[in-house]
């Protein structure tokens, strides 16, 4: 009896073993992606401070920053909360106490907002980057000119603060992966000219993080928050805006309402897509007309 004893105790203690084995060597690998440092040419950007330029930077800013940012750009403590993942604050971008203004020079901007990373060289967690790293050079520069111009606010911010379960599940791909591994890191990125074109709309798409909630094809996807189990809706034609007109798809991203009196809900982020322009919003509408019908995305 005894020796069987003394086996199944060395059964479960090698087992317990192995398993804590293959749970350092993730957490290892996940530590390593998150500390890898990145290099890459620099864009040496001219950063305009003409008025125009900072307006310009200033509505860019309130579409695709300030969701994320606040709208003094201070940063937001917890904006990301994942219980036991961890968390991810959103940085201050001003100059004052805590603010990555205070240090940042007009590369360290560019390398943050176009390559997902920090003036070290290592990667951020700043999901946006898929979609920012889409601004044309004339659009990023603005944008950082903006940055740079605003009110300096105090306010302590942490960045990604992920515990070792995180890394571990990071590590074994359960976690989204960082945008500096996955964006194409171009030096330069230019535009299509602004007006109500497919090509103009397909841009705003790409640098308004569409994609990001409602999948590559726009048919919908896996929303990018792994804690909330949402599905996006299909906004190709075959959905329901088929039955939409350019007036209704231009009011529901303006009120939040959709032509059946549906409220959207937060998690779709109209309250910052509201300030974009008719002509940007109706060049969104073109695009997604040009794009072929698709059956809503299903898990
Ligand atoms: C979806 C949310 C989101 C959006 C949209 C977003 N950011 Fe961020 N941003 C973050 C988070 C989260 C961080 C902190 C990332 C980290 O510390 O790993 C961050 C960090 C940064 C940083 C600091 C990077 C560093 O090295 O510490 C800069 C600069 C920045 N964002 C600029 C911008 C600008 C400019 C825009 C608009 C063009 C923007 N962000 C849009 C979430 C966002
Ligand atoms: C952070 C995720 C997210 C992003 C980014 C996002 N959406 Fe959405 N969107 C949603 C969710 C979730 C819903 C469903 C909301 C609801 O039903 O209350 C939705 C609904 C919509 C609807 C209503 C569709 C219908 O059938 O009622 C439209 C139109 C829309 N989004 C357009 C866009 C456009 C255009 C962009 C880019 C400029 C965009 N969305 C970016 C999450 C997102």
């Amino acid at each position: 009896m005894k020796k069987i004893f003394k086996w199944i105790g060395i059964v479960l203690g090698s087992l317990i073993g192995l398993i804590l084995i293959v749970a350092l060597i993730l957490f290892l690998i996940g530590n390593a992606r998150l500390n890898k440092t990145y290099d890459f040419p620099p864009s040496d950007l001219t950063i305009p401070t003409d008025a125009a330029s900072i307006a310009h930077g200033e509505h860019i800013a309130k579409t695709l920053c300030e969701g994320c940012h606040s709208p003094d750009l201070s940063g937001i403590n917890n904006w990301f909360e994942g219980g036991p993942l961890g968390t991810i604050d959103s940085a201050n971008l001003t100059s004052g106490e805590g603010g990555v203004g205070q240090t940042f020079t007009d590369e360290d901007f560019v390398r943050a907002i176009r390559h997902g990373i920090d003036p070290k060289g290592k990667p951020t967690f700043m999901p946006a980057v898929v979609s920012t790293a889409h601004l044309s050079d004339e659009d990023l520069a603005a944008v950082i000119a903006y940055v740079k111009s605003v009110p300096p606010v105090d306010h302590i911010t942490y960045g990604k603060q992920f515990t070792p379960l995180a890394k571990i599940l990071f590590a074994t791909g359960m976690l989204p992966a960082l945008p500096a591994e996955v964006v194409s890191h171009e030096t330069h990125v230019t535009a299509p000219a602004p007006g109500v074109t497919v090509e103009y709309g397909s841009y705003l798409v790409d640098t308004h993080d569409c994609h990001i909630c409602h999948g590559q094809n726009m048919n919908g996807g896996k929303f990018p928050d792994p804690t909330k189990k949402i599905i996006t809706p299909n906004l190709t034609r075959s959905g329901d805006l088929s039955t939409w007109s350019e007036a209704d798809f231009v009011n529901t991203l303006k009120t939040g309402v959709t032509p059946h009196g549906h409220q959207l809900t937060d998690d779709m982020p109209w309250k910052d897509f509201r300030y974009m322009t008719d002509d940007e919003l109706k060049a969104i509408w073109a695009y997604l007309n040009s794009l072929p019908p698709m059956d809503q995305y299903t898990p």
